[in-house]
């Protein structure tokens, strides 16, 4: 394929991928932004393995490369379950930042690529910068993979003097970088990379393990930006344009999303764009769920049927316990059921309900659940006061009325949606456990909330069965 050709493809590429991005801004246009997506890669693969870059020689490497590493990409999205993709994301992260390292490495002892002057620094200053988000997004999505998956704590770990130590670790960085674009020779250079890239995979471990269990879906957004930043490092580096772009993409687009989740769950930006994740500091993590403040009313689930039928309003809170309990298809049948009756049902989604953004509206749309009646929490907040009944199903953390109440809460000033407003709630659960965060639950006891104890699935077909019969 000529240079020319292959540049031909790289714009269509990106072309593709802007398209896709914007289609995956709304659940109806979804598929076809993923398809975009699809084409657009398969495009920028074949405009790179066929360009003019690629010698006959080093094919055979490049298609055994991409056979062991796309059987092994199938095997593990056709395994892992729907609650467990964060930490696949995580690790898939981690992979961009190692990559980013490799081919920081490669690039500064290739012999053949030769630059003089500004172009060497400019050159050599891609390879430094790129190296260390590399190592950042390495290790700190390998400690995201190992807290999402319970292998690390899930407690922020806070090293004494943790600030002073991260800023006379970049004034190192920083010296180093110097060192080595003064370096005379590879060989020279080699070692501030090194202490380098070591300095960097230490703050990334660092960085992520403060961070504590409610923060982290704002951790795993940024590092999908970071990873975005060590592909366009990687690009530069290359002086590849698609990388560059592809990206700065993914960078921006990660970056996005992180601030919304910092809103959603009201903290600051800044403090962590900066790596300050100032969360969970001094600050005690609740009852854990063992010592109950108050008693509860339980309900069963024909009393709820009987609830649900005779109210005219029902907006229905799904969380994480839904994803769990895979309840999605029974509550859709209920809501179908209950608006054929005459009631007007619609869902609250908080931004931050399940593991992953977005996960309650794409069990939704699986469960054919009509996006109109799919509201975010802002939208719905207001109207819970005109509400008979809120059923929370598998949520926890997004409905803690101590969020607004109480100002010592872990997750105070972490907008939620609040169900204690509308005549009735009831919350279905399993237990009186904490949620994600850790933290007890002030809902439960509220004089007009009642407890539907099980598994999600399970008391959800009792209540169907219910209102059918
Ligand atoms: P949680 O606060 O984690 O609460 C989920 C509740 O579901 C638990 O209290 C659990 O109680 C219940 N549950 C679990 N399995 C169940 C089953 N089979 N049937 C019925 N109930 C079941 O979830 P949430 O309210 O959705 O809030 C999300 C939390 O996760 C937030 O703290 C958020 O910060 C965090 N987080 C979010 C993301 C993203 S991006 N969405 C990513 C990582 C973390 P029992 O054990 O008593 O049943």
């Amino acid at each position: 394929m000529s240079a020319n050709l292959s540049a031909v493809a790289y714009l269509g590429a990106t072309i593709l991928f802007i398209l896709s991005l914007g289609g995956l801004s709304h659940p109806e246009t979804a598929r076809r932004g993923n398809l975009y997506g699809i084409i657009g890669m398969a495009l920028a693969v074949a405009a790179t393995v066929f360009g003019p870059r690629v010698t006959a020689a080093g094919l055979p490497w490049i298609v055994g490369a991409m056979v062991a590493g796309g059987a092994i990409g199938l095997y593990a999205a056709k395994i892992v379950k729907m609650t467990q993709m964060p930490e696949l994301v995580a690790l898939m992260h981690s992979l961009v930042g190692l990559a980013a390292c490799l081919v920081g490495f490669a690039s500064y002892i290739d012999t053949s690529l030769v630059f003089a002057g500004a172009e060497k620094a400019i050159h050599e200053l891609e390879i430094y910068v790129g190296i260390y988000i590399g190592a950042v997004t390495f290790s700190g999505s390998l400690i995201a993979f190992g807290k999402l998956s319970g292998k690390v704590t899930s407690k922020p770990v806070l090293i004494p003097g943790r600030h002073l130590i991260n800023g006379i670790a970049a004034l190192v960085v920083i010296y180093y970088g110097y060192a080595f674009l003064q370096a005379e020779s590879i060989s020279a250079g080699v070692v501030p990379l090194a202490v380098m890239t070591v300095i960097g995979l230490l703050f990334g471990i660092h960085m992520v393990m403060a961070i504590g269990g409610a923060d982290m879906p704002v951790v795993v957004s940024m590092l999908n930006s970071y990873s975005g930043w060590a592909a366009a490092a990687t690009g530069f580096m290359l002086a590849n344009d698609l990388l560059i772009v592809v990206g700065a993409l993914v960078g921006s687009s990660g970056a996005i999303l992180s601030y919304i989740m910092c809103r959603a769950m009201n903290r600051n930006f800044l403090s962590v764009i900066s790596g300050g994740f100032g969360t969970g500091e001094g600050q005690k993590v609740g009852a854990g769920g063992t010592a109950p403040a108050g008693e509860v009313n339980p309900i069963s689930a024909q009393e709820t049927a009987e609830l649900l039928a005779g109210a005219k309003r029902v907006i229905i809170v799904p969380g994480y316990g839904m994803a769990v309990a895979q309840a999605q298809h029974t509550v859709s049948e209920i809501a179908r059921l209950l608006r054929e009756k005459g009631v007007e049902v619609r869902f609250g989604i908080h931004p931050v309900a399940g593991r992953m953004p977005g996960h309650m509206n794409v069990l939704l749309a699986e469960a054919k659940v009509p996006y109109d009646i799919v509201l975010e929490m802002d939208e719905i907040n207001p109207d819970f006061p005109d509400t008979d009944v809120a059923l929370v199903i598998g949520a926890n953390d997004i409905v803690n009325p101590a969020a607004e109440d109480d100002p010592e809460s872990p997750i105070a000033g972490m907008p939620v949606l609040e169900v204690w407003k509308a005549k009735t709630s009831i919350v279905m659960k399993r237990s009186m456990a904490t949620g994600y965060a850790g933290v007890d639950n002030p809902l439960f006891y509220k004089e007009n909330n009642r407890m539907l104890f099980g598994d999600a699935k399970k008391t959800l077909d009792e209540v169907l069965a219910a209102l059918k019969g």
